[in-house]
C-alpha cells in the first residue's frame, strides 16, 4: 500500500500537485461529440453555452479508420474554442488498443492546458488507474501543464464492478465514474441488445390470486450497479454518473432512467443526442419544490441540530443534511443559470 503521506505527491518531477478536493463544478450532462466530423466541430461555439461538459469521443462509435481524424479533430476543437465554465473532456481509447498512447501524448502535447478530464473506458482495477495516473503526470511534466488532469473511469466490466471501491480510491486524480451499461451487459453475459434502460421481461409478477389477472412490474436492471457505484464514489469524495441511454426515440424512458440515477445520488448522465441535453438539465437540477422545502428546513434549523415539524413532517439533523445537499446543488445551478434563483426562491 502507498504511504498515506505520499498519496498527494506529484508522480513526476515538474507535474502539478494533485488536487486535495475536487474542483466544484456543475456536470449535469456530459455531452458526447464525434470530433472527426467537421460539421460537429463547426457547431462547438454554440454547443459550449448549452451544456455543462463537452466530451470529444475517441473510443467506441468512432470507426477504426477515423480514429486518427477524431484525435486531430479533438485537438483542433480544443484549441479553437474558449470553454469558460464548461468542462472539456475526452474519452480515450482503451488501454489495450493501438491508439491510446497517441491519444494521450498528442492531446496533452497540443492541448493539455485546455483539458479537464480524461474518461478511461473498460476499467477493471486499480492497475488501470495507476498506469494512466503515472503517464498523465509524465506528460503534464513534459508539456508544462499547469493544472492536474483528472481521471473519470467507466464502470463497464464485471471485474470493474467487483473492484469498484478500490478503483474509486485509487488516486487523488479520480474525478468520478460513469455506468457503462452496454459494455457491462456484454461483460456480464446479460441477455440484452440495448444501450442502457430497462427490459420488458425483467420484472416481478404479482402472486396468484385465484383467476385474477396478475400484474407484472418492470424493474430497473441497473439499480444494483448504480447503488454500488454511488457508494464507492461518495465514500471517496468523487462523483457518480449514469452513462448512455441509446434509444433516442424514447425520451420518457431516458428521463426515468436519468431520474432514478439522480435520486440515488448521481451528479449527471451522458447526453449522446441533442434531445437528451434538456432532459439531463431538467433531471439533474433539483426540483424547485424540493428546493423550497429544503430551504425551509435549513432556515428552521440554523445550526442543523434539534427537531422541528414542517408541514406536518419531522425534521432533524439527518433531514437537515439532506436539505443541504439539495440547497448546495441549487446554488451551483444558480451560479451557472442565474434565472433559476427566482424559481428556487433564492433571489
Ligand atoms: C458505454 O461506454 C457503455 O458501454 O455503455
Ligand atoms: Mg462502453
Amino acid at each position: 500500500m502507498k504511504l498515506p503521506s505520499h498519496f498527494y505527491r506529484a508522480l513526476a518531477t515538474g507535474a502539478p500537485a494533485p488536487y486535495r478536493e475536487l474542483p466544484v463544478r456543475l456536470e449535469r450532462m456530459i455531452h458526447f461529440v464525434p470530433p472527426h466530423l467537421e460539421k460537429v466541430r463547426a457547431k462547438l461555439p454554440e454547443l459550449i453555452g448549452q451544456v455543462d461538459v463537452v466530451l470529444g469521443n475517441l473510443e467506441d462509435a468512432i470507426p477504426a479508420d477515423a480514429k486518427e481524424e477524431a484525435r486531430k479533430g479533438f485537438i483542433q476543437l480544443a484549441k479553437a474554442n474558449e470553454f469558460g465554465k464548461t468542462g472539456l473532456w475526452t474519452r480515450i481509447n482503451c488501454l489495450n488498443s493501438p491508439w491510446v498512447l497517441d491519444d494521450l501524448t498528442q492531446i496533452l502535447g497540443e492541448a493539455g492546458d485546455k483539458l479537464d478530464v480524461v474518461m478511461l473506458p473498460k476499467v477493471e482495477g486499480v492497475w488501470d488507474i495507476h498506469y494512466l495516473d503515472q503517464l498523465l503526470a509524465q506528460l503534464e511534466a513534459r508539456y508544462g501543464i499547469q493544472k492536474p488532469i483528472l481521471i473519470h473511469a467507466i464502470l463497464e466490466t464485471a471485474q470493474g464492478v467487483v473492484n469498484v471501491n478500490e478503483i474509486a480510491a485509487a488516486s487523488p486524480r479520480m474525478h468520478g465514474m460513469s455506468l457503462g451499461p452496454a459494455d457491462l451487459a456484454a461483460s456480464r453475459g446479460m441477455k440484452t441488445t440495448r444501450v442502457g434502460g430497462g427490459h420488458p421481461s425483467y420484472g416481478v409478477l404479482a402472486d396468484k390470486a385465484g383467476d385474477a389477472p396478475r400484474a407484472f412490474s418492470q424493474q430497473d436492471l441497473w439499480h444494483y450497479t448504480v447503488a454500488r457505484m454511488v457508494d464507492a464514489c461518495q465514500a471517496n469524495g468523487i462523483k457518480a454518473f449514469y452513462g448512455p441511454f441509446g434509444d433516442f426515440s424514447d425520451l420518457e424512458a431516458c428521463e426515468a432512467q436519468f431520474r432514478n440515477a439522480f435520486l440515488m445520488g448521481c451528479a449527471g448522465a451522458w447526453s449522446l443526442h441533442p434531445s437528451q441535453i434538456g432532459i439531463a438539465r431538467k433531471v439533474f437540477s433539483p426540483d424547485p419544490e424540493e428546493v423550497r422545502f429544503a430551504l425551509k428546513i435549513v432556515e428552521a434549523m440554523p445550526d442543523g441540530t434539534g427537531a422541528v415539524m414542517i408541514d406536518g413532517k419531522m425534521q432533524d439533523d439527518a433531514t437537515w443534511k439532506q436539505a443541504r445537499v439539495i440547497v448546495d446543488l441549487a446554488r451551483l445551478v444558480v451560479s451557472r443559470e442565474p434565472a433559476m434563483a427566482a424559481i428556487y426562491g433564492m433571489a
